[in-house]
């Protein structure tokens, strides 16, 4: 993904460097008033029919995948309940089966959190914010056993950085009971 933005921007920037040369090169060129006009007015008419159906194009192909499945909308879905306070995370169930869908509730006793799903190279896999008196959930489903971790995403005071909880993810034969 990070490739494919950074060779549009590339592209975008070619384009328009493209653009400047052509009006530095036109510069001595002398024209009439008209004959400008008519061609500007030629150019806004494909810029705006241009943009309206690269508009389109791209609410298509963006907005077609909605809706997306809702949090616990999965077939059996086991809850997880992560509860942020000042300063740790407590998991209701740091134990859960690869292969099973996973609905994260995540509250906080106390400020806002933020909490970061990361796995054992700590790649981010998902996150919400812990708030007070409120609920977010975000739905995961590991594939991978192994030690997955919990970090705090939002600063929340002198000891953030040690909001660090540890969930381990089994195997799913392992759980078949
Ligand atoms: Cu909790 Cu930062």
């Amino acid at each position: 993904m990070q490739a494919t933005v950074l060779w549009v921007s590339v592209a975008a920037i070619a384009i328009v460097a493209a653009v400047f040369f052509v009006v530095i090169r036109s510069t001595t060129a002398s024209a009439s008033a008209q004959s400008v006009a008519k061609s500007a007015g030629t150019i806004r008419q494909i810029l705006f029919w241009g943009s309206l159906a690269g508009g389109a194009a791209l609410l298509y192909v963006t907005l077609t995948p909605w809706p997306h499945a809702l949090p616990g909308e999965a077939d059996d879905p086991i809850v997880v309940t992560v509860t942020g306070s000042q300063w740790s995370w407590e998991i209701d169930t740091p134990e859960i089966p690869a292969g099973r869908p996973i609905v994260f509730a995540v509250t906080s006793t106390d400020v806002n959190h933020g909490v970061g799903l990361y796995d054992g190279n700590y790649r981010l896999l998902n996150q919400a914010q812990g708030m007070p008196g409120w609920t977010n959930r975000f739905q995961y489903t590991f594939t991978e056993p192994g030690t997955y971790r919990l970090l705090c995403l939002e600063y929340c005071g002198l000891a953030h950085h040690e909001m660090i909880g540890e969930i381990t993810v089994t195997s799913s034969a392992a759980n078949l009971n």
